[in-house]
């Protein structure tokens, strides 16, 4: 049988502006986008992105809770996914992370960082949200990020779901989607990942799967790309 990590739930982890910048390539994109981090937790991505003078909103369904909740859901969800990374090495690449230590030194560092800016800013950055259902309003941003949400989780969430939160991200989204990774949490690609592509709901839009610099879970370095425009 093919390993996994062996998870109840979807957890509370976060990753840094630096994985996000090669997961999304937002080499190619203008810094004046209003940018929606979906399902972002506790990456550090808004606060190190709105430093760096983006502009970014964050959402996620754990933004009703206190600094101090978070952090010790966080915590708890890092120690048990460290507990089993021993057993699971070879489920990775060791590129970005040297070893376990350093993927648990920056995986720290990234709510750290997100901590001590969503104390500061609040819901001026830290939008609390449901998915699939949201406040937002009609394309009011122009890029929306799907990281470690969609997909990877496809023993939790199912087909439904994934095509509701795409639909919604699509009604408050103007230019483009992007999701990373396409695969599971073993390593294999979604089988919603097809079902999506030949979805009729979604055949008036441009949907491209691209290769990108960034791979940790393996074979995990693909993110696929909704392009809303021409789709007016
Ligand atoms: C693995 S974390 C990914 C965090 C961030 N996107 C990253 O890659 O660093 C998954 C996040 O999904 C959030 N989440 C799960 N279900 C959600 C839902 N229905 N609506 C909003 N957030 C949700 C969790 O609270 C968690 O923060």
């Amino acid at each position: 049988m093919d390993k996994q990590l062996n998870l109840k739930n979807i957890v509370l982890i976060g990753r840094t502006f630096e994985e996000y910048h090669k997961m999304f390539e937002l080499d190619n994109l203008p810094a004046n986008e209003h940018i929606l981090d979906v399902a972002s937790g506790v990456s550090s991505f808004c606060a190190e992105a709105s430093a760096k003078g983006y502009n970014v909103t964050a959402s996620d369904r754990v933004y009703t809770s206190s600094p101090l909740e978070i952090e010790s859901k966080c915590r708890q969800d890092l120690d048990a996914v460290m507990n089993q990374l021993p057993d699971l090495v070879d489920l990775y690449a060791w590129d970005f992370f040297k070893d376990v230590q350093a993927l648990k030194t920056n995986r720290e560092k990234a709510y750290k960082l997100f901590i001590e800016d969503f104390k500061n800013y609040g819901t001026k950055r830290y939008m609390p949200a449901e998915y699939p259902t949201t406040d937002f309003k009609e394309e009011q941003f122009s890029v929306s990020l799907v990281s470690h949400f969609l997909f990877l989780y496809e023993d939790h969430i199912n087909y439904d779901f994934h095509r509701k939160v795409i639909r919604e991200l699509l009604r408050i989204t103007s230019k483009e989607i992007r999701i990373f990774p396409i695969v599971n949490l073993k390593g294999k690609k979604s089988v919603y990942v097809d079902r999506l592509m030949h979805d009729e709901d979604f055949n008036h839009l441009q949907i491209s799967i691209k290769k990108v610099g960034y791979e940790f879970v393996k074979n995990g370095n693909e993110m696929m790309l909704i392009d809303k425009s021409g789709c007016n």
